[in-house]
């Protein structure tokens, strides 16, 4: 019996021993390379925190002067760039070697995994040639009116809240507005989430930024995404894929029945169902869209539209509501434009309004909704003036909210100064100082779409109304520990008087 109990102790010590010799060799990968590490912990990494932006800036805050710093996801070692010249080198100079973002997707399984921002490769550089056109300025003017007519409805529908109190969640009427806004340009359909906050493309919306995966799977397809594929797991809720495939269906099919033709993401997408493109840099002829491929884009631009303008103009009146000057002079831009354009919100006046668009950059640096861009070494690549080599297949992570948080960059961040952004201030900056839409052949390809959608509902608001802070206002400011996208914990409560 002892002799049992002891042989049985000596496996366990051995055992315990392996596992901790295994870890202690994982986790010196770049301190063997004379790398700078955030020492990690067994048997998570640096993965100790909930949120993304804690973990990258804990990761970044040890940062010793160099390229970037090393960290460690589970037992895989990831860079956080910290240095401008280096995210630089990552974003724009040798984009060749970084186009991947190495995101976990399956298209046979999960068609609608199979987007623009997860696919890498021949795949994701055809669709972003493919779209280019889509969100150029000149397709997005004939969407503005579009967006014009759901601020209208945004305004009635906030009219008839406000009679029953003053009060609002303005985390929630944000959502609804971009929500409505991105369902007419992606999908052609009048949501009326601003009348009707339970409808589905809500209820969907919402579900997209609240995955039920677990810790397992989520490591499981970080990891090791190759074994994730054969096991074909999943990242989205079956209903909601049957959602989205559904609806783009019934439209597609629908307008091309009756030949409808409007200004919209739809219309580019039936488009590219119906005829080939060439990508004018390598000369070739890009195969048409399936449905199932139309479907993924139109999801992509839904989830990707909504939640981050919504949050950008939400942070923006929390922080109009805190500084009431800032407010004031900006209602005092709208009022004077909108004047000498006879009161019509048009293209050219919303171009105009540059405090408005310096305060909605201001909003975008203070709270980034993106915390952190995501690039994957194709190939090995030697970093710049340093003997060190990031090797294949190592994701690299350039800490955007960081970045923007940097008193070496922005003096005293937790001030909102929207004359940080006069074109002056600008141009003496370091061009990676601002990363809100990313940067490079792989930025944010709805960067005009999101911001003319953000300006359109700020003037809207401004004009008619004045925002201020009350005691359900949260100050300072909870994140949600849950949303991958920059949110309040909570929703974002305003007192707001119509003008
Ligand atoms: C204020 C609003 C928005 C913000 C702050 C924002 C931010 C971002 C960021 C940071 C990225 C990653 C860029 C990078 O890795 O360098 C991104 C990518 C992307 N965004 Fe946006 N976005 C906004 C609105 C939109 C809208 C309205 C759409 C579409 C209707 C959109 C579609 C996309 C797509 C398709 C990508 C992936 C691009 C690619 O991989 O080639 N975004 N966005």
């Amino acid at each position: 019996m002892e002799c049992s109990l002891s042989l049985f102790a000596v496996i366990i010590v051995g055992l315990t021993s392996l596992v901790y010799l295994f870890f202690k060799r994982k986790f010196s990968y770049w301190a063997n390379r004379g790398v700078k590490q955030l020492e990690p912990r067994i048997p998570v990494g640096n993965l100790l925190q909930k949120h993304f932006r804690t973990i990258i800036g804990n990761i970044y805050a040890v940062k010793d002067g160099s390229a970037f710093v090393g960290g460690y996801f589970f037992t895989k070692p990831v860079v956080v760039a910290t240095d401008l010249d280096f995210v630089q080198d990552i974003l724009i100079r040798d984009f060749n070697n970084f186009h991947a973002r190495g995101e976990y997707n399956n298209e046979e399984v999960e068609p609608i995994t199979a987007h623009m921002f997860s696919l890498d490769g021949p795949k994701w550089k055809s669709l972003r040639v493919k779209f280019s056109p889509t969100f150029s300025s000149g397709k997005l003017k004939f969407m503005f009116p579009t967006i014009v007519e759901v601020s209208q409805r945004f305004r009635e529908a906030l009219d008839e809240l406000l009679c029953a109190d003053n009060v609002q969640d303005v985390k929630d009427l944000s959502a609804r507005f971009t929500t409505d806004v991105i369902g007419s340009c992606a999908f052609g359909i009048e949501c009326n989430s601003l009348k009707d906050p339970d409808n589905e493309f809500r209820k969907y919306g919402r579900m997209a930024f609240q995955l039920k995966i677990g810790i397992l799977t989520r490591a499981l397809m970080m990891l090791f995404p190759a074994a994730a594929k054969i096991f074909r797991l999943k990242v989205f809720q079956e209903d909601m894929t049957e959602f989205f495939m559904r609806i783009v269906r019934e439209t597609v099919e629908y307008r091309q029945t009756n030949k409808i033709k409007r200004n919209d993401f739809m219309n580019s997408l039936i488009e590219l169902m119906n005829t080939s493109t060439r990508d004018s840099d390598t000369n070739t002829e890009l195969e048409k869209l399936t449905l199932e491929q139309a479907t993924a884009q139109a999801f992509l631009f839904f989830i990707a539209g909504f939640e981050t303008s919504s949050t950008t103009m939400m942070f923006t009146l929390y922080e109009l509501a805190l500084n009431q000057d800032i407010q004031e002079k900006a209602r005092k831009e709208i009022e004077e434009i909108l004047k000498k354009y006879e009161g019509d919100l048009s293209y050219e006046a919303v171009k105009e309004m540059a405090y408005v668009d310096q305060i909605i950059n201001e909003a975008l640096r203070k709270y980034t909704p993106v915390v952190a861009l995501t690039r994957k070494a194709v190939d090995n690549y030697k970093v710049r003036n340093s003997n060190v080599t990031i090797e294949k297949g190592t994701t690299i992570l350039i800490p955007a909210y960081a970045i923007h948080h940097d008193p070496k960059y922005y003096l005293d961040p937790e001030k909102f100064d929207p004359d940080r952004f006069t074109p002056d201030q600008i141009k003496n900056r370091h061009p990676m100082t601002f990363l809100g839409f990313g940067d490079g052949p792989r930025n944010c390809i709805g960067l005009r779409f999101g911001t003319m959608q953000t300006q359109i509902g700020l003037i809207t608001l401004l004009k008619n109304y004045r925002f201020e802070v009350c005691s359900k206002t949260q100050i300072p400011m909870k994140f949600s520990e849950t949303n991958p996208i920059l949110s309040p914990e909570d929703g974002l409560h305003l007192k707001i008087e119509k003008l």
